[in-house]
Parts: structure tokens; sequence; C-alpha cells
């Protein structure tokens, strides 16, 4: 049984007190569940604050990108080493804004990845097809040119360490989400692939979670596919409420 994962993705948002707030209002919630891994990702600026206040909780620290180097001169960047000293255990990897507004490309995801991995962080590596690639059809050969592209020379012992987060780009703050059918569809394909490049046990092992306009309103019905162990929620991760009702819907 693989252990879902509700990991909230508070964007640009929250200023540090209300980060603060924010995470103070959620630690009451969520207290006492350890069937569910639970994480939050607020903005850099804000890491050090909110960790004071989970960091003896079941709430995990999680960050929203980090750079593949670990220092040098890399002007604005932030590496994975910098966010491990803060007390962060997650970091996404190619979020499709990130992707859409920094030209992020398979091969960064790539390099991200691996450097999240040498520096013990989990990697949460995001895919996902945009609207006119759904429609086109080709939904299936855009996550898998991002399965091939961000996992390119990993062997098993790697990719195992990582969660796979499929958002469906057209899904994202839309409040149109992927139909559980629809997700579970892809999410299987998901495993399939990792079970053709790496062998059926580590596919498995490996945490797929759905994002894209996850609320507590159908965060169960998502949860309960065979292949969906987890949710990336954005718009409702930042509030408590919703954010706990959703850890709730794993369980
Ligand atoms: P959303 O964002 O829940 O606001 O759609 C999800 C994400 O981008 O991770």
């Amino acid at each position: 049984m693989r252990k879902k994962i509700i990991a909230g993705n508070w964007k640009m948002n929250k200023l540090r007190g209300e980060a603060v707030e924010l995470v103070k209002e959620l630690v009451p919630l969520v207290e006492g569940i350890d069937a569910v891994d639970i994480v939050v990702c607020p903005v850099y600026v804000s890491l050090p604050a909110v960790y004071e206040i989970i960091k003896d909780t079941n709430i995990e620290l999680g960050a929203q990108d980090c750079f593949w180097e670990d220092s040098g001169a890399y002007t604005g960047e932030i590496s994975a080493p910098m966010l491990k000293d803060v007390g962060v255990k997650y970091v996404v990897i190619g979020h499709s804004e990130r992707r859409q507004y920094f030209c992020e490309t398979d091969e960064w995801v790539n390099k991200k990845t691996k450097a999240a991995l040498k520096t013990g962080l989990t990697p949460i590596v995001c895919v996902g097809e945009r609207l006119e690639e759904r429609e086109a059809g080709k939904t299936i050969d855009v996550i898998s040119g991002q399965l091939e592209g961000g996992f390119s020379g990993f062997e098993k012992a790697e990719i195992e360490k990582c969660v796979i987060a499929y958002e469906p780009v057209w899904a994202i703050g839309t409040g149109k989400t992927a139909t559980p059918e629809q997700a579970q569809e892809v999410h299987s394909f998901i495993r399939g692939w990792l079970a053709e490049k790496f062998g059926k046990d580590v596919s498995e092992k490996i945490r797929i979670q759905y994002g894209g306009s996850v609320k507590p309103a159908n965060a169960k019905s998502l949860l309960s596919q065979p292949d969906i162990d987890g949710a990336l929620v954005g718009g409702a991760s930042l509030k408590a409420q919703d954010f706990a009702e959703i850890v709730k819907a794993g369980l």
C-alpha cells in the first residue's frame, strides 16, 4: 500500500505573517494524522518562519523549485542544500507554471531532480498536457515525452525516491477538474511507463499525485482511484479548512 501524500502548493501567495497564520490554523486541524503525508510549500522567504511552526508536527516543509548547482554565480537562484538547511524535505520541480512562464525544459527538470535527490530532498516532479494537446489526442505522447526527458539517465534507486504529480494544465486554477476516470487513465499510463523502464516493483512503490482544481468536494473521488496516491493542491491549500478536508479525504 502506498501512503498518500497531500501537498499544498501555495504558489506566489501570502506574506510571511499570513503564511504563519495559515499554517498555525492548519496544525490543529490535521493533528494526529499520520496515515497521510502532509506537505506545505510556501514561498522561499517564508520557509524559515513556517518551519518554526511545523517542526514538531506531522506537517513537512516543501519548496516550489530549486536550482541544480549547490552554489555559485547564479543570481536569484536557490539551491537544494540551501533549502535543506532551512528544514525543507520536499521540492516541487517542473511545475507547469515554471515550464510556461520561466521556460523550464525537461532537461532542466532532470538536472533539478538529480540535485534534489543528491541533497536528500524528495522531488515532486510535475508533468501534464495543455488543453490543445489533449484536444489533439496527444496527451499520452506529451506525458511520455516529459517522463523520458525528466528521468533520462535515472537509476531505479533514484526514481523510487521521487513523487510524480500529474497536473493537466487545463485543470490548474481553472475550476475544471479532470474526472476521476480521466485522471486514472493517465496515472495508470505513468505507472505502466515506470514498470516498463524500471520494473514493476519500483512502479508499485512510486506515488503519483493528481493536481488541478482539487477541492474538498472532488478529493475523495479522485483519491479513491487505484493509481492516484495523493494530491498537489493549489488554490484550496490557501484555506486551512479546505486543505485539511482534502488531507482527510486521503485517509
Ligand atoms: P490548483 O493548482 O489546485 O489551484 O488548480 C494546482 C497546482 O498548480 O499545483
